[in-house]
């Protein structure tokens, strides 16, 4: 039975002066007695004006609330942070983890018996899962949904792989300013999240194969009837978890489930980013996202989903082929089904009741499957000594081997002072790499992992080249990106000795990517590392910097992790 108002009376010693201090204030809004004598149901609100991902959630909340009140409870909206990709400095992943933490802290001062977690643009469902994992009471998560697509000369128009393109299109003089500047109207044709397979649709697919929102959520479009209803079979279910109790967070994800994610992730042709997030998410739970793991289910599980950027769809057509459920059965082989749902039953349950779609080609078959390999490969070698990760789906196969001369970049700063120099000293064999740009070095590890192809190759026609960082890419993006080497080379990893005229070595398929240089050079270089600065004096920024980790444990902060 819940608490309702009566949850968390400390402050005063007093609890029945606590109590009626409470009421006496919420009495102000106009509530009364009998409202607020009911289960409460928090509901985070992340609209913002600078968040256009988030453009429906004042009618998402609407709905949720008439859920909740329809289910006899009480809702309680509350302001959390917001992030978007696109307005947030200097990274949006620097920023994560102060919505996590802002997020996880409301969640537990305020009086609630359930949570409605309402986030869509890449930061904001990783950071809320986050909080959620390390939070005591019970959280449901509502995505905000794909946005629409646009059309532009008689080809549809998708944020963002189609951004990256047009833009690369432009950069290469194939169209002009004119033609740019109306693809910029086109190219976010509605609200909601970006409607190919970046971060954003990842993150809200596995939130729905993690057993967190209700079937569909992940899919259903920003903008359809469908996602308001689902907001009101949410706030439904929110209300019975707040007056019977249910599995928080911390309960649902075993690593069976993590697990069961990574089938999704490999499957669906998911982003890089999602290991990151993974990773963090493990780390709230007191175990470290395997690796290992990952890349052996990216071997048994191939690329299944026809959508962009590793394939040429986008979400509202795999929504219409089943989404997540109708993926789920694919691989069904594959999945812990005996995993529990915040909704009550089994991911088995669900996939029982996917009614297959006649003809669709969205979501392959593991026996005809889109691509033969999964979606993502671990890397390891000398130059990340605790991993890296390649998207293969989204590489061109003749460079998956590969050896070439270093070009190095010391910052993103210096990659974009150089990049488009004419003499710039770079073939298309050669390897770009990046470094200054981990979660430490840019700070915030931005997107800048894919590196853009340096204007004078592009103009010849070079759509793609190796190229290796410690920062991160958009999930939208494509090409033969090697990300997250960690350490960074702002911790003192080994990019950090990496010299122009070096050659890297790639070998997707043995699972490396080496520095060729002789180990005595090698320790030698690595000994004369200046010690690693102190960072920024006051702040958040000073915080940052002192308790971030490196990718491989999920850019999380050291102190908001669990012991095993
Ligand atoms: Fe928000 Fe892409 S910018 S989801
Ligand atoms: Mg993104």
């Amino acid at each position: 039975m819940s608490n309702g108002l009566r949850r968390k009376l400390t402050s005063y010693g007093d609890q029945g002066f606590s109590l009626f201090l409470r009421k006496a204030f919420i009495k102000a809004m106009g509530y009364s007695d009998d409202a607020l004598d009911r289960p409460i149901v928090g509901i985070a609100n992340t609209y913002s004006d600078y968040n256009p991902c988030h453009g429906n959630v004042p009618q998402l909340i609407e709905a949720v609330k008439r859920g909740v009140m329809l289910n006899g409870a009480l809702p309680m909206v509350f302001p959390t942070i917001s992030i978007h990709e696109s307005f947030a400095s200097p990274t949006s992943m620097y920023l994560r983890n102060l919505m996590a933490m802002e997020t996880e802290e409301m969640i537990r001062a305020q009086p609630m018996d359930s949570v409605v977690l309402i986030g869509g643009c890449d930061k904001t469902l990783p950071a809320q899962i986050m909080a959620a994992a390390s939070s005591e009471i019970p959280a449901i998560f509502l995505p905000t949904g794909p946005m629409a697509t646009g059309h532009h000369k008689g080809e549809r128009l998708g944020a963002c792989t189609d951004c990256r393109r047009m833009w690369g299109r432009f950069r290469a003089g194939e169209i002009d300013e004119a033609e740019i500047t109306e693809v910029n109207n086109k190219l976010v044709a509605s609200i909601g999240t970006c409607t190919v397979m970046g971060t954003a649709s990842t993150m809200a697919n596995l939130t729905e194969v993690m057993g967190l929102c209700l079937p569909k959520g992940g899919s259903a479009p920003a903008t359809d009837s469908e996602r308001v209803r689902l907001a009101e079979a949410t706030g439904a279910q929110a209300a019975k978890l707040a007056r019977d109790g249910g599995l928080t967070v911390r309960e649902l994800l075993t690593p069976a489930v993590i697990r069961n994610a990574m089938v999704a992730l490999q499957a669906m042709g998911g982003s890089t980013n999602a290991v990151v997030h993974l990773a963090a998410i493990c780390g709230r739970l007191g175990f470290k996202l395997d690796m290992d793991l990952l890349d052996q289910v990216g071997q048994r599980v191939p690329l299944l989903v026809d959508l962009q950027p590793s394939g040429q769809h986008y979400m509202a057509e795999f929504h219409n082929a089943g989404g997540v459920p109708a993926l789920l059965k694919e691989v069904r082989s594959e999945l812990d089904t005996g995993a529990l749902t915040v909704y009550g039953g089994t991911i088995g349950t669900v996939i029982d009741a996917v009614v297959d779609e006649p003809g669709q080609t969205i979501i392959r078959t593991m026996v005809a499957p889109l691509k033969p390999i999964g979606t993502l490969a671990v890397l390891k070698g000398n130059l990340t000594p605790r991993g890296a990760v390649i998207k293969q789906s989204a590489a061109s196969k003749e460079l998956m081997q590969h050896t070439g001369r270093a070009v190095v970049f010391d910052s993103v700063e210096d990659l974009s002072n150089r990049i488009d120099s004419d003499d710039l000293d770079v073939t298309a064999q050669d390897v770009l790499v990046l470094r200054n740009a981990g979660p430490k070095g840019a700070p915030g590890m931005p997107e800048a992992g894919y590196l853009p192809i340096p204007r004078k190759l592009a103009r010849q026609g070079v759509k793609d080249m190796v190229r290796i960082s410690d920062a991160r890419m958009s999930g939208t993006a494509f090409g033969t990106v090697i990300l997250h080497i960690s350490p960074e080379a702002a911790d003192n990893g080994p990019l950090a000795i990496v010299r122009t005229g070096d050659t890297i070595t790639l070998d997707v398929k043995a699972r490396r990517i080496d520095l060729n240089i002789d180990p005595a050079e090698f320790d030698r270089r690595m000994a004369a590392l200046p010690p690693v600065p102190e960072g920024p004096p006051r702040g958040y920024a000073s915080l940052y910097h002192r308790h971030v980790m490196q990718a491989d444990e999920g850019a999380d902060f050291d102190f908001l992790q669990v012991a095993p």
